[in-house]
């Protein structure tokens, strides 16, 4: 596969906490997402790790487009 497949075409919030390592699925083919579920085996994809700096609420791309990734930047607005 050479593009990703779009896990939905809005955001996943989140909730997150300080210092936890969350590890975001790039392929779109994680049945547990927004996260790597290793699904991706088979690509040339590889999940996006990512370090909570505080514990919050963040979006988590889920068309997998973004130019910002793992976060949302608004491109599956466009799609
Ligand atoms: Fe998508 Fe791992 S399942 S990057
Ligand atoms: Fe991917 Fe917003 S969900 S850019």
């Amino acid at each position: 596969m050479n593009a990703p497949r779009i896990a939905q075409k809005e955001p996943y919030a989140c909730e997150v906490v300080e210092g936890k390592i969350y590890s975001w699925c790039s392929c779109g083919l994680s049945e547990t997402q927004p996260f790597c579920d290793g699904s991706h085996s088979e690509t040339d994809f590889s999940p996006v790790m990512w370090k909570a700096k505080a514990t919050e609420t963040v979006y988590f791309c889920g068309c997998k487009q973004s130019k910002g990734t793992p976060f949302c930047d608004g491109t599956h607005s466009s799609l």
